[in-house]
């Protein structure tokens, strides 16, 4: 596994893999690697000749009252982690090479950003658009690996790629949970012994939910009503939002039909976590 942190070798490296006629997938991560990015990985071996994980905690994501400063950093584990994912090329660029001090650019990705985790992160998702834009330009993949864990991060991301017709296939990959349902995630390290026995009601909750709706349930109302009773009734868990939206578009549904995103973000103590399925009706 090679470790590369500079932007010129890496784009090298990368030339020299095309020549040879290799497929580049490509898995962009914030590091503090766990089970769930290696399924992603997993998921580019085994369709790629060349799997690129990308490490770096992006400044512009951040909100200022948002845990930038906090966010776990392990580089040593990580790439310990990803060699024996058997990554072919870790890029673990520093923040100075990815915005120095001249950069004046940005992206802002409209309406979708607005919903869900975006009506309370403002300029969260334009961060992510822009540092995955910069990412895509440098790796140049084929195939760019996304975890559905992140619902609307994958919406905003098909929406980029899709409006600057960036050449790059996206394959989103299913959410990998704990054994007790628990989405795994950076941020549970943040949890209290006795939050993380409770977190595992969002993944209840929303099982729960999927199957009033497969009972015959319609109004989306009772639905997000039932979702906030049980994480109430069952945990310390304080709700930042519930909705049921269009699995596409993301925007909100009076009557539930089609394909339905129900997704949340339930804040436990320090950490925000966020949860979602789908159903098709
Ligand atoms: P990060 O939170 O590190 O996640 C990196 C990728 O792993 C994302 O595509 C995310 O959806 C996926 N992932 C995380 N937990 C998962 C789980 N339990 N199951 C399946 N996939 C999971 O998302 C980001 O970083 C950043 O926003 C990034 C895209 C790298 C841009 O900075």
């Amino acid at each position: 596994m090679q470790i590369i942190t500079d932007i010129k070798k890496i784009r090298t490296i990368i030339a020299q893999a095309k020549r040879r006629g290799q497929s580049i997938g490509f898995v962009p991560t914030m590091g503090a690697l766990h089970t769930g990015h290696a399924s992603l990985i997993q998921k580019s071996r085994r369709e790629n000749a060349v799997t690129v994980l990308s490490v770096f905690v992006n400044p512009k994501q951040f909100g200022a009252r948002e845990d930038f400063a906090a966010y776990p950093r392990e580089k040593n584990k990580d790439c310990l982690f990803a060699k024996k994912q058997k990554v072919d090329i870790i890029f673990y660029p520093s923040v100075n090479k990815i915005y120095p001090r001249s950069f004046l650019t940005s992206i802002k990705v409209d309406r979708i950003t607005k919903t869900l985790c975006g009506r309370f992160r403002p300029g969260h998702f334009d961060g992510v658009a822009l540092v995955v834009t910069k990412l895509l330009n440098i790796v140049t993949p084929d195939v760019l690996y996304l975890g559905q864990k992140d619902a609307q991060q994958c919406a905003v991301l098909k929406q980029l790629v899709r409006d600057l017709d960036i050449p790059v296939k996206i394959n989103i990959c299913p959410t990998v949970r704990e054994n007790d349902g628990l989405a795994m995630s950076s941020r549970n390290q943040y949890l209290t012994p006795k939050q993380r026995r409770e977190a595992p009601v969002l993944y209840r909750a929303l099982r729960d939910a999927r199957q009033k709706i497969q009972n015959g349930e319609r109004r989306t109302a009772r639905v997000i009503k039932h979702i906030a009773a049980l994480i109430r009734h069952n945990s310390s868990g304080r709700i930042q939002y519930i909705e049921c939206v269009n699995a596409d578009t993301l925007q909100p549904l009076q009557g539930l039909r089609g394909e339905v995103l129900i997704a949340l973000a339930v804040w436990f103590g320090k950490a925000r976590l966020i949860d979602n399925i789908i159903v098709k009706i």
